[in-house]
């Protein structure tokens, strides 16, 4: 496992997540539990981007409960189809919100908080989580970050 990150400084949104997603697979690809995982994964993104919250959500016993993040403290647990990550738990789908008080049912974790976006991952096709980064800016994520997050996505889920 390296020890450390290279996250190129002056670079582009799409050069940095070209620099840091092989690294987040050679750091989870031989780490078979989940939690150390997502903790790593955590801490490189907010490392790399400054995200204001950054974390994940785990399905257990019908709701998603908080997992390993970096930021303020979170709600702990989000039923089914509530706010952006039951959203996008029930519907196995990306959520990107520009503008959070837009979304009907948004959980304001953080009055910070001002966008956000929400990828699920699946181990045996079913939705065992969620990946939640919000920004303290509006509208600071768009296709960019999905394309490669839902590239994050897949390499954490072959390690599942
Ligand atoms: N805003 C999320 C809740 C989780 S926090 O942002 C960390 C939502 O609406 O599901």
């Amino acid at each position: 496992m390296a020890e450390s990150l290279f996250i190129p400084t002056e670079a582009s949104k799409e050069e940095k997540y070209g620099a840091i997603l092989p690294q987040i697979e050679a750091l989870i690809s031989g780490e078979k539990d989940l939690i150390a995982n997502l903790a790593n994964i955590s801490a490189v993104l907010k490392e790399s981007f400054g995200f204001f919250w950054v974390g994940f959500y785990l399905v257990k016993d019908n709701q998603l409960v908080l997992g390993p993040f970096q930021g303020p403290i979170a709600c702990t647990r989000i039923n089914l189809g509530k706010g952006v990550c039951g959203t996008a738990w029930k519907e196995n789908k990306t959520q990107l919100v520009p503008d959070v008080d837009a979304f009907p049912g948004h959980i304001a974790c953080s009055s910070a908080s001002k966008s956000e976006i929400v990828l699920p991952f699946s181990s045996n096709g079913e939705v065992a989580g969620v990946l939640d980064i919000d920004s303290d800016k509006l509208a600071d994520f768009d296709e960019t970050d999905q394309v490669y997050l839902e590239k994050l996505i897949s390499i954490l889920e072959k390690t599942m």
